[in-house]
């Protein structure tokens, strides 16, 4: 399974970066306010973003337009800004035809806020690059996000879709990720991505047993060196 960042915090983006274990960027209208930043800023923000992870690695860039023409209008205006940027649509009636007109351009459509598997596979039919169904929104709710993310998965995966089969994809990108028991189920569903923010990422790094065993390795070595702490 491969890592994104779900974050627009370039010092947070710089770091996963940095691990030499980052596959892509996802952002969106929240996490774009929450660096606060503005409006007139939002593209530069992206480029930058695109320059930190370099071109091979897709970052997603999500359209506000609420009509199809507006969608691929922006997507296309927001695809033209980097080669690494994703345009991220919304599922709903009005981005199923833009995704599909942005898909014949050659451009990548990240479809999101996905909770059902109909949504989906309506999703990959269109020609979606990837698609994000959303985990930790339905255990917000007291439902079982990972029971729902292994329906999404199975029935994408059931079928050939005629889009970007050279790339693999579509792909699935496990969001709204918040643990690393999330990303954990993620990866034994065989979900292609799981997108995580940076607080959950360094979370999946410990354990209290690493932890541990380092605090007791350090103080034999301290034995040894004559060094004790
Ligand atoms: O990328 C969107 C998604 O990951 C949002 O997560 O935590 O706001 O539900 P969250």
């Amino acid at each position: 399974m491969k890592f994104f960042i779900d974050t627009a915090d370039l010092d947070e983006i710089k770091q996963a970066s940095d691990w030499g274990i980052l596959a892509g960027v996802t952002t969106n209208p929240s996490l774009y306010a929450k660096t606060g930043g503005k409006l007139a800023d939002f593209e530069d923000h992206m480029v930058k973003i695109c320059k930190i992870v370099g071109e091979d690695v897709p970052v997603s860039a999500e359209s506000t337009a609420e009509t199809t023409e507006g969608m691929i209008a922006e997507g296309e205006h927001l695809a033209s800004l980097a080669p690494n940027i994703v345009v991220k649509l919304p599922i709903c009636e009005e981005s199923l035809p833009a995704t599909h007109k942005l898909a014949a351009e050659g451009i990548r459509v990240n479809m999101t806020l996905v909770f059902s598997a109909p949504q989906a596979l309506l999703a990959a039919r269109a020609g979606a690059r990837y698609i994000s169904p959303f985990v930790g929104r339905f255990d917000d709710i007291g439902d079982d996000g990972i029971e729902q993310l292994s329906t999404v998965v199975e029935c994408v995966k059931n079928y050939d879709y005629g889009y970007w089969d050279e790339e693999g994809g579509p792909e699935i990108i496990t969001a709204s990720v918040r643990t690393p028991h999330h990303v954990t189920q993620a990866a034994l569903l065989g979900a292609d991505i799981a997108t995580v923010p940076f607080g959950a990422l360094k979370k999946c790094v410990h354990h209290p047993l690493t932890t541990e065993g380092l605090a007791k390795f350090a103080a034999d070595w301290a034995k040894v060196t004559g060094e004790a702490k």
